[in-house]
């Protein structure tokens, strides 16, 4: 199967040039101007648009049982509505209760992903639990290529684990080679306030940012930095929301941590007040850590720019509204966490980042795709257009513009929370390993083309 991508503006993380690109089979063979187009060909017309390296959600939840509910979308659902939106490999969070065995809970997620996913996928391996058994069994598993570790400082009692587990943790991480993903809030003071909150009274979802403040967020990143300090390990810090957490992570940077920071779409583009709709429907925008005040946006764009923050994922955990999300109704402390935007990332992003001057194309692609692939150990397969990468691409057309619309999803989820939200630009073909996978918003092609990446 050969396909030809004529005559597009192929934007990289560091360059930018018309060109035709050359893919066979799964793999980019050529790149040059004026390719010949061979019989029998597949030819994409590119002219007037960007060609980006398929881009690469490092953060999503497509399955996940959680909360008492398990997330709406399955890894069909889920995927599907990320080739429509221009991803081409996603990481999921494999996250096994602490009762489980995590080799058992990686079968289970690899059961879920394999014959459904319509994009790439790899995992990084909760670490829910730290003992003699778990640790031989996370170098088996990091042996067969899932080489990242996923720790919670929150949720005690469902995945989080103690200082002396994330200690063995971080230690094992470094010797292994991998990086360790982290949430980072302060659990003992999440409870203490929800607690406070609740007997106060205060059981709607505007509540759930009192019960998380920005400090509870910043105490974690401080403490993981300590952690990381002193174990000597890598991380990465997900869903990193607010400036305070920024300030944290920036001050453990400069004094050698090895760090990366991840931000979400949300917090970029949503604030808190939508958390306090009326009628419970702030519920829809319920996610952990929380949608913050609005001017630590500004704080998080200019890290994106400056290079201080790596990624932009989703985090993408998809509850329905009518019927999960509900399960909080009179105790916000019980609204399953999580807010969909798998689709809508890199539209926003471009909107909200390209198009206001906030970042430019090269920084997109970095933050979207490049940077994920390196510092998880894809790159040059994945995050860049070259020869030899596989033939991931998002042809991109600039000139587009629309509305996002529940009523036009792929996610199985029953709202959209950018509703209403005008968009510039998407993606209008999508490749994965040189085969369409998308066009102008809408999966192609046979679905569970997907496959695991293993990483070395
Ligand atoms: O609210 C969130 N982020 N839900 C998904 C689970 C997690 O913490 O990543
Ligand atoms: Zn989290
Ligand atoms: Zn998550």
């Amino acid at each position: 199967m050969a396909l030809l991508i004529k005559n597009g503006e192929i934007v990289t993380g560091d360059s930018r040039y018309v060109a035709d690109i050359w893919c066979e089979d799964a793999t980019i063979t050529r790149i040059g101007r004026d390719l010949p187009v061979p019989p029998g060909a597949e030819v994409v017309d590119a002219t007037g648009k960007f060609v980006f390296p398929g881009f690469i959600d490092p953060h999503t939840h497509l399955h996940l049982p959680f909360m008492g509910t398990c997330a709406k979308d399955s890894f069909l659902s889920g995927t599907r509505a990320a080739v429509a939106g221009g991803t081409t490999t996603v990481f999921d969070m494999c996250c096994p209760p602490r009762s489980a065995e995590p080799a058992d809970g990686l079968a289970e997620w690899m059961k879920k992903a394999a014959g459904r996913a319509c994009c790439d996928y790899s995992f990084h391996m909760g670490v829910t639990r730290f003992d003699a058994g778990v640790e031989g069994q996370l170098r088996q598993i990091v042996a067969a290529g899932i080489q990242s570790f996923k720790i919670f400082l929150a949720y005690q009692g469902a995945f989080g684990i103690d200082d002396a587990e994330l200690f063995k943790t971080l230690r094992l991480a470094r010797e292994l080679g991998v990086v360790t993903a982290a949430h980072c809030e302060n659990a003992a003071l999440i409870t203490e306030l929800q607690q406070q909150l609740l007997a106060e009274g205060k059981t709607g979802p505007e509540w759930h940012h009192a019960s998380r403040p920005p400090r509870v967020e910043a105490g974690g990143v401080h403490h993981l930095m300590m952690f990381a300090e002193l174990a000597d390990a890598p991380v990465y810090i997900v869903h990193l929301s607010c400036r305070e957490a920024l300030e944290e992570a920036v001050r453990g940077r400069l004094r050698g941590v090895d760090v990366r920071i991840e931000t979400l779409i949300q917090h970029l583009v949503l604030d808190k007040s939508a958390a306090e709709r009326p009628d419970f429907e702030g519920a829809k925008f319920v996610m952990s850590p929380p949608l913050r005040d609005r001017e630590n946006q500004s704080a998080l764009w200019s890290a994106l720019a400056q290079g201080l923050a790596d990624t932009v994922a989703t985090d993408h955990a998809p509850f329905d509204f009518q019927t999960q999300k509900t399960l909080g109704l009179g105790d916000f402390t019980k609204i399953p966490n999580g807010i969909p935007s798998i689709s809508e990332r890199i539209p926003l992003l471009y909107t909200h980042g390209v198009c206001t001057g906030r970042l430019d194309l090269h920084s997109l692609v970095n933050v979207a795709s490049t940077n994920a692939a390196k510092i998880f150990n894809l790159f040059p397969r994945k995050g860049t257009i070259q020869p030899g990468a596989d033939a991931d691409v998002v042809v991109f057309d600039p000139a587009w513009r629309g509305t996002i619309f529940h009523a036009g999803q792929i996610s199985a989820v029953d709202y959209n929370a950018f509703e209403g939200f005008e968009v510039r630009g998407r993606a209008a073909v999508v490749t994965l390993r040189g085969q369409i996978a998308a066009r102008d918003g809408s999966p192609t092609g046979p679905a569970g083309r997907g496959q695991f990446l293993a990483r070395s």
